[in-house]
Order: structure tokens, then sequence, then C-alpha cells
């Protein structure tokens, strides 16, 4: 999820995102007394945060590049083979399971993953593939639910297992198949499947054997087909990236052409074919994704660009001069800076229930938007009007912004589909903020929706963005409000920053800030009694909360070390007037969350 304020707002409102969340939220577990330590987390988090979800892209792309096209079965990794895949410098797409042969074939692609997923080949309902496409010549590779698809469709047989085979495991090579090539005899791996394979389909052989298993590899290598029980994309099966190398530049013959440069110059001119000389605006909030989209609008259409900056008097100190002087003075893109902060402020006096707060922030969001849109349309009219009439004292001039881009990336355009109904959830309503596109009838621009958040991170180191930018960590949309629970005051706004001032730079000078996904302060509406000198305090308490996290979906609190716990803590009770308790905060998503609010 994105997470830049403005980017946030304009995001939610695409019917896909929307959908996602909301199944995201709905499947996220409770509790789980099973959780396992430290070391197990990774493994555990993945499993358990959507467990029956297909999610895929509605359009999958042609484009020159060699390409890997995924279909999507509702693993919890389908979005780690595409990401392993462009590792390798090679173009892949997630698409739909049940994506028709025909349709395969139209976009070319050098090869097919089918991947994972949480059904058995004989349960009601379950994800089926279109089976012309094993006829189709192109490379297939199954993983796990795939392979016992593949075996099921092609006449294998397919039984449940009651030895369930989850986690760490030993895989056998048995044959040489070019899967292997260059692997050994012996290699660690990981896998999570209850059914196996008891039968092989004509034509297969068996390519890799497990304890529990004679086919935990096998393959039609005359037909190109290829399978797997196992999961060779994360990172528990060490060797995984060498088999996914085999499979993509020996078996599909790939070329390595997806690279940040050629992506950027791609980018461009398609920005430059669909704006062609209209306006283009974009809501800038200093989060990676907009602010990435930003400069790479700004390379490929220039003046043509305009970016709106809202304060909305809940940023983080200084975060308006940050994103003024990087955008403003080093990039020259012509920014807007409005600053509406008392207006929010005088809006959430006397307010402290969280989502009443967000909704007040969403939707006065929307309001500043809009004016300041209508605003630039006035000052280009006027502009406009005095150059025309300076070249043509008769003509008239009106350049209106045909075009609002966002920072919407890959991962928010993979739909959702919940196939055992899971209902909707709103968890927070940052999922569900309403309309600004449909409201103002914008065209959409969207350079960055075919990356992942690392790859957005490259592509704005290399179009020259500084590292504070680049590697910044999210920021909510309603920023320091959902931060301060209970009423948010100008006052208390100004404790908050100093205090999440102390705690970035703490955490920048201990080189810890960019090892965590995020490290902030939040506020309590408590008051608690201390002693300063020989005074007795009667003061407020701000808690620290430090997470790791892969997406902001599922998340763990850091286990920082003490000593830097206690300078934080010091730094804040003794600089941060007003402070006199400092906690840290050890709860986990699920059942917490993040943010507070
Ligand atoms: P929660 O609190 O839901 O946060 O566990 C998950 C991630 O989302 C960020 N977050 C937001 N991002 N608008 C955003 O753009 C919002 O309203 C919002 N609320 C939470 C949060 O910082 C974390 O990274």
């Amino acid at each position: 999820m994105q997470c830049s304020p403005v980017a946030a707002l304009i995001l939610s409102n695409s019917k896909a995102v929307r959908k996602c969340n909301r199944n995201w939220n709905a499947v996220l577990p409770a509790r789980d007394k099973s959780a396992p330590n430290n070391a197990n987390r990774a493994i555990w988090r993945t499993n358990t945060a959507c467990p029956k979800l297909i999610r895929s892209v509605k359009t999958a792309a042609t484009s020159a590049h060699s390409k890997i096209l995924i279909l999507d079965f509702g693993s919890q990794y389908t979005q780690v083979i595409a990401r392993r895949i462009r590792e390798l410098q090679v173009y892949s797409e997630i698409v739909r399971f049940e994506t028709p042969a025909a349709e395969i074939a139209r976009l070319k692609p050098k090869g097919l993953i089918l991947s994972g997923g949480p059904a058995s080949v004989y349960d009601k309902g379950a994800p089926q593939l279109d089976p012309e496409i094993f006829s189709l010549g192109i490379p297939v590779l199954g993983i796990c639910y795939g392979m016992q698809l593949m075996a099921h469709h092609l006449g294998g047989q397919v039984e449940f297992s009651a030895r369930r085979e989850y986690g760490p495991g030993m895989l056998h090579v048995t044959n040489s198949s070019q899967l292997f090539d260059g692997i050994g005899e012996q290699i660690d791996i990981w896998s999570s499947h209850g059914d196996k394979i008891t039968a092989l389909p004509a034509g297969f052989r068996a390519a890799a054997r497990t304890e529990n298993s004679p086919f935990a590899a096998i393959e039609d290598p005359q037909r190109k087909l290829y399978a797997l029980q196992f999961h060779p994309e994360v990172s528990h099966t060490p060797r995984g990236k060498e088999i996914l190398q085999n499979f993509v530049y020996h078996i599909c013959r790939c070329t390595m052409d997806w690279t940040m440069g050629s992506f950027i110059e791609e980018a461009c001119a398609r920005i430059r074919e669909q704006v062609g000389d209209q306006k283009v605006v974009l809501g800038l909030s200093g989060g990676v994704d907009s602010s990435v989209t930003a400069a790479l609008l700004h390379r490929a259409i220039g003046d043509q660009l305009t970016c709106i900056f809202v304060n909305n008097g809940l940023l983080r100190s200084r975060e308006e001069e940050i994103v003024q002087r990087v955008f403003g003075e080093n990039f020259h893109v012509r920014l807007k800076y409005v600053d509406a902060s008392q207006r929010f402020l005088a809006l959430l006096k006397g307010v402290t229930d969280p989502e009443t707060k967000r909704k007040i922030i969403g939707n006065e969001f929307i309001k500043v938007f809009q004016e300041a849109t209508e605003e630039l349309l006035e000052e280009d009219r006027r502009k406009s009007a005095r150059q025309l009439v300076a070249a043509n004292p008769s003509g008239g001039g009106h350049g209106g912004y045909k075009f609002l881009a966002q920072g919407t990336l890959y991962p928010d355009v993979i739909e959702s589909v919940s196939i055992e109904g899971n209902p909707a959830q709103v968890i927070k309503s940052h999922h569900n903020v309403g309309g600004l596109p449909e409201k103002m009838h914008f065209e959409l621009v969207e350079p960055v929706r075919q990356l992942f958040k690392d790859e957005v991170r490259q592509a704005g180191l290399q179009l020259g963005l500084p590292k504070e930018i680049v590697y910044r960590q999210p920021f909510p949309g309603p920023g320091l409000a959902v931060r301060i629970l209970g009423e948010v005051t100008p006052e208390r706004l100004s404790i908050l920053r100093e205090a999440d001032t102390i705690v970035v730079s703490e955490m920048e000078s201990s080189d810890w800030y960019y090892r965590v996904w995020q490290s902030f302060a939040v506020l309590l509406p408590v008051r608690s009694v201390g002693v300063m000198g020989d005074q007795r305090t009667y003061e407020n308490t701000v808690v620290l909360r430090i997470v790791e996290s892969q997406d902001g979906m599922t998340a763990d609190w850091v286990r920082l070390p003490y000593e830097l716990l206690a300078r934080i803590s010091a730094r804040i009770s003794n600089e941060v007037k007003g402070v006199n308790r400092v906690c840290y905060d050890v709860s986990s998503k699920p059942p917490s969350t993040i943010e507070w609010e």
C-alpha cells in the first residue's frame, strides 16, 4: 500500500485497490497462538496474512521485452515469484489463473509459471486453468498447486496426503534435468503442501525426490513442461534462484533486458505518447512513490507537469521545507505549495474519534486539492491570455489539466478476488477514502504501475532523487493526527514533532533508520507522575513504535538494542517539554496495527 498522504488518498479510489485492501483486511487472522518465534516469523507471516485469495491483474501488457507470465492461483508467494524473475532482469507479470490460452499466446510470453495456491485440485470451485496452455509450445513451470494442476490435467494422479509436508526438507536430484543444471545432487528446500502426485502423466519422468515423495520435481522436456512440489522462490530454498534461472534463461531462452535504464526510457516515451502536449497535475506528498512519479514525469514532459503539495498542518518537522527544496530548488519542478494547515486544524478541533479524524482529513484534502487545481487553471489562463494578447491581440487561451498523475505501484493494481467470499471489513478508513479522479474528471497517468517498491526506489535513484526521499519510511496520509491519540492541538502537535525528530535522528545516526519499516513516536492522552530535579511532574506519555515489515500488511516490533532505546528515551524526556515518560510498543500486527489510530 502506498503510504504517502496525497497518493494514498487518490490511490484508494481505484476499485481494484479498494477491493484488494478490503480483502486483505478481511482475512487478517485474529491473534494466532501458534505464532512462532522470530526465526520462523517471516514464513509464518506470509502464510497467515492472506489465506484464500486469488490476486491477478486484469490485463497484461504486450511489450518487446522477454516476458514470463505467472498464472496466479492464490499463493502467498505469487508476487515473490514475479520479483525473483525481475531480479533476473527478465520482465514478469501476474495474470489471472483462468486467462485463456489464446490470450496468453497473444501476449507472447517466453515462459509460463503456474503459482501455488491454497486449494486442492479436487475441491469444488478449485481454480482451474485453460488446459490448452500446455499445447502452446511455451515452456511451463508448475509450482506446488501449479504442479498438481499440471499433473491432474495431463492424466496423472493427485492424492490427498495424510502427511503434510510443511517447512524445510532435503531434495535429492535423481535425473539430469536442465532445471537442476549446476546445482548438485542434494539441496535444501522449503515446501508447503498437503496433496501430492502419486502417478505421473504420460511422457513425464521424475527429476527429484524428497523423503516424503518420489515426485518432488517432474518434467516432460520434450513438451517443455516442468513442475516442482516445493517453492524455489522463497529464501528458505537457498538454491531456488538458480533453478528459476535455469528455467528462465536456459529453458525459456529469455534475454536480460529488464533494467531500470530501459524502464525509464520506455516509461518516458509512454508518458509522452499518452499526454501529448496536455498538462498534468500531481499530488506530491514527499513519499517515495509520488516523488519518483514526479521525477519521471518531469523527465518526460518537463513543464507540462505541475505538482501540488498540500501542507495539512499534520506533517513532520520541516517536511514542507524538504519537499520544496528537493523538487522546487533542485529539480526545478513546477510546484504549487498550499498551506492549508489552519483549515485542517480548525476542523479537527475537539475531535477525538480516530475514524472521524480520518474522514475529516480525507474530505478536506479533496477540497483543498480541487481548489488548488482551479487556482492553477486561473493562473495559467491569465498567463496564456497575456501571452496570446501579446502575440495575437484578438485571441484568447485556456489550457486545462486533463491528466492526474499518481504513484500507483504494481502490488496496488493486482486484483484480489476472494475465492471463499470473505466478507469485506473496514479496519481503517484510509483504505476507502472516496473519489478524487471521478469527481474531477481527470484521466490517470500511472507511470510506475508496473513496478514493485524496490524497483521504484531504484528508478528514483537513477532519476537523481536524493536518498532521503528514496529510502524514506512510509508516512500516513492523515499524518500526525493518527499518532496523537485524543484531540489534535497545536501544542500536542509540537510535542509530537519534537519527539519524532529525536526518534528519526537517533535512528539515523545509529544506522537503524533504513533497517526498519517505520520508526516513530506516538503521543498518548495519558499523563503520569514523574520527578525532575526535586520537582514532582505530571506530564504526557510518548510511545515509540518501531516495526519491521515487508509490505505493512503484517509487522513485528523491532528488537532494538537497549542502549539505543535508552538514548531515545532519555533525550525525549530531557529535551521535549511536557513529556516525562517514554514507553516501547512491543505489539505485532496483527493483532495491533502499525499506526495507533
Ligand atoms: P496500519 O496502521 O493499518 O498501517 O497497520 C499499515 C501501513 O499503512 C500506513 N498507513 C497509511 N498510509 N494513508 C496512507 O497512505 C493512511 O491513511 C494510512 N494509515 C496507515 C502505515 O503508516 C503503515 O505503513
